[in-house]
């Protein structure tokens, strides 16, 4: 089977104050850009604003097992990229 990327964007509530709303459109561009190599999909509270909630990183978008803090667009693409490159 083929080994897909997959990319979760918090939308809880932390995360979607702290900016996540921005990374919804991930949510539309990713499978536009990149097909079926990589699912992306919104999900609840990835629990990791409580841990670090001290030094707030939201919004958080998991990669794989990677976490991207403060994740941006563009980060969160320059991630699946890398990913994707190591399968090679
Ligand atoms: S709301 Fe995103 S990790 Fe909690």
């Amino acid at each position: 089977m083929e080994k897909k990327v997959s990319v979760k964007v918090c939308l809880g509530t932390t995360c979607f104050v702290m900016g996540s709303a921005n990374l919804q459109e991930l949510i539309d561009m990713v499978p536009k850009k990149y097909g079926d190599k990589v699912d992306v999909s919104g999900v609840p509270c990835l629990g990791l604003c409580s841990i670090d909630w001290e030094f707030s990183k939201a919004p958080y978008v998991k990669v794989d097992d990677d976490v991207i803090k403060e994740a941006t667009v563009e980060k969160v693409l320059k991630a699946i990229d890398d990913k994707l490159a190591a399968m090679k």
